[in-house]
Parts: C-alpha cells; sequence; structure tokens
C-alpha cells in the first residue's frame, strides 16, 4: 500500500463535485460554476496523456484560473509512464487532485486502450495508479462505471475497488451503471443501462473505510442530501451543466456556510471579468455567455433573454457589454 502525504479528511472534504464532462465542463463553466458553488470540486474535460506528452502548447490544455480551485484534472490513458508525467506536470501546475478516466465508453477512447475497457484490465490501472502516485503528492482519485460487458458481477467490482485501493486509489466516483462498450454510444450508454445504486451501496458496505462518490441521476438538491446519507460524495453531470441555478444552496445546504443570497444577474456580474479578460486574451464572448444561456431559464421571458443572449454574443466583435445589458435586465425584474 502507497502511504499518503496528505490527510484523508481532506479528500472526503468535497462531498459534492460537479462531473468532468467533454465539451462542457471547459475553463468557461468552471468559472461559472464556481460563482455558484465555492466548496464544491469541480473537474477538467478528459485530457489524453499522451495529447499532453506531444502538445507544444501544455498551458492551452493545463491552464486554469485561480479562482477554479478546488479542481481535479481528469486524465485518460493507459500507458504508465505518459500517466506519470501528467501526474507530475498537473501538481506543477497546481491542480488540487488528479482523476483517472475508467468510464468513457467512446469509441476512439476505446481504441486507444483506455477509459472504461481498462476495467477489464485491474492489473493494468493498478500500474498506472502507482507509478502516479510515485509521481506526485496529490490524491488520485479513479472513476469508473460498475462494469463493462459481461464484467459486471458485484464481485468483479469489490475486486476491481480492492486492486485500485492496493495500488493507492484516494477516492472512487462510480457512475452507478455499467457500459456496454459494444453496439452502444457513449450517449445511450449515458441512459440505457439502468442505474443500481443498490450496488455501490453494498461496495461501501462491504468497504465502509474507503472513500465512496456516486454519479448518475443526482437531479436535483434533495437527491444530492439523500445521496450524502449514503456515500461520502455526490457527483452531479448533466443537471449541473443544464440546470446551474438550482445549485446555488449547495454551499449552505452541503457544506454548512452561512447562505449568500445569489441571483442570476449576480452571477452574471461576477463572471464578467473572467469574460473581460479572455477576450482581452483574444478569446471571444460566446466561449463564456453560451454557458450562461443554461442560467436563464424558469423566469418569465427566458426565451427572449436567452434569444437576445445567444444572437449578440455569437457575433465576432461581440464585448461584454451585452453581458452587462442581460444581467441589468434580470436585476431589474428581480431575477
Ligand atoms: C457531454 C458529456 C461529456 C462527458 N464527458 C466525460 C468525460 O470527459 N469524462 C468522464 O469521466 N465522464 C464524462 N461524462 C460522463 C459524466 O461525467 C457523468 O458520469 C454522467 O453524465 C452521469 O452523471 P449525470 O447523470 O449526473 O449526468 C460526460 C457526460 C456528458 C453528458
Amino acid at each position: 500500500m502507497i502511504s499518503n502525504s496528505f490527510k484523508t479528511t481532506e479528500i472526503a472534504n468535497y462531498r459534492l463535485s460537479i462531473a468532468p464532462m467533454m465539451d462542457c465542463t471547459d475553463r468557461h463553466f468552471r468559472v461559472l460554476m464556481r460563482q455558484i458553488t465555492k466548496k464544491s470540486l469541480l473537474y477538467t474535460e478528459m485530457i489524453v496523456a499522451q495529447a499532453l506528452h506531444y502538445s507544444n502548447n501544455r498551458n492551452k490544455l493545463l491552464d486554469f484560473d485561480e479562482i477554479e480551485h478546488p479542481i481535479s484534472i481528469q486524465l485518460g490513458g493507459d500507458n504508465p509512464k505518459l500517466l506519470a508525467e501528467a501526474a507530475q506536470m498537473a501538481e506543477d501546475w497546481g491542480y488540487d487532485e488528479i482523476n483517472l478516466n475508467i468510464g468513457c465508453p467512446s469509441p476512439r477512447v476505446k481504441s486507444g486502450n483506455f477509459g472504461a475497457c481498462l476495467m477489464g484490465k485491474p492489473k493494468t490501472v493498478a500500474n498506472c495508479i502507482e507509478k502516479m502516485k510515485k509521481s506526485c503528492n496529490i490524491p488520485i482519485t479513479v472513476k469508473h462505471r460498475l462494469g463493462i460487458d459481461n464484467l459486471d458481477s458485484d464481485d468483479y467490482l469489490l475486486k476491481f475497488v480492492d486492486t485500485c485501493s492496493l495500488a493507492g486509489a484516494d477516492r472512487f466516483v462510480i457512475h452507478a451503471r455499467k457500459a456496454w462498450l459494444n453496439g452502444l454510444s457513449p450517449k445511450e450508454n449515458r441512459t440505457l443501462p439502468p442505474l443500481q445504486y443498490e450496488r455501490v451501496q453494498k461496495l461501501k458496505n462491504n468497504r465502509p473505510e474507503l472513500i465512496i462518490e456516486l454519479n448518475g441521476g443526482i437531479n436535483t438538491m434533495n437527491d444530492c442530501v439523500k445521496t450524502l446519507q449514503v456515500f461520502d460524495g455526490a457527483m452531479v453531470g448533466r443537471a449541473a451543466y443544464s440546470h446551474p441555478f438550482i445549485w446555488r444552496k449547495v454551499d449552505s445546504m452541503i457544506y454548512g456556510q452561512k447562505e449568500e443570497y445569489l441571483s442570476r444577474s449576480k452571477i452574471i456580474n461576477k463572471v464578467i471579468p473572467f469574460a473581460q479578460k479572455n477576450i482581452e486574451n483574444d478569446g471571444r464572448l460566446w466561449q463564456t455567455a453560451k454557458h450562461i444561456l443554461n442560467l436563464i431559464e424558469n423566469i418569465p421571458n427566458a426565451k427572449i433573454l436567452r434569444q437576445e443572449l445567444s444572437e449578440q454574443c455569437q457575433k465576432q466583435k461581440a464585448d461584454v457589454s451585452i453581458l452587462k445589458k442581460i444581467a441589468q435586465q434580470l436585476e431589474d425584474a428581480g431575477q
């Protein structure tokens, strides 16, 4: 067993996390989400260790804003040496944690021999975790499924988790459905195999000493509170991306912080300096604004406001004045 130089309590602290999601959880979305919850753990999109190794623009792949802490970088790969190198880079860049992706079922990822198919190769995963642990001093966590194809018994899952734990994995995020690697698309693999929370609960009962976080279908604050009665953490994906505003009470309800009144206009105003900085660095307003769209729902005139935001912010030379205007309109409407 590899020993940790950080306290176990630190990694058990993140009761809620916002899932890694390709093309969604970029820096812009994370900065928005950070205005909504200061305490939850945010994840990057998956970064492939091999891509990092060969990249001549690592800053683009690794840079994040200081306000994004606490932040976990998700890595994909099956080569222990490249993953160890990536882990070292992640620590140097200031990430708080590293997560290894053993849950992605996409054919592209499968053809690279990583993601969910690695659930069929526990020894390779253990080797990767050991090498990553040796190369850095931040927690290494694993995100995986209940199983893949016909390797999905409770016994298999328990052995997989034990193997990773012995190698030094510090937390397990379990997407509570199996993945079918042949025949289902990645999208179908997020809905069709049924969620089986009871199997993750059984695992937690068998290994109470392990830090187990549940993922899949946690869609409301209420679901989250219920999840935390059983598990050490709850990870929310699509419901956070599509409905960011419903999570505004996370810090007070989950983390016991003093409740801060958060309105949609206040959140947008807090994101504006970041959007401005991005434009000054040759970015475009739309990169930030596209995530803000989902903040505007369940209020009168939501459709019109969304349309205005979408049309104006996609213009080539759009500047933050349109975001200021929308924030003011929302404020005037008591939102
Ligand atoms: C658009 C999209 C992209 C995703 N990309 C990743 C990814 O890069 N890495 C990963 O581990 N999971 C990825 N996932 C899976 C989510 O992290 C999560 O496990 C899944 O959506 C189930 O949680 P939910 O029901 O709360 O959405 C992605 C999901 C979606 C919808």
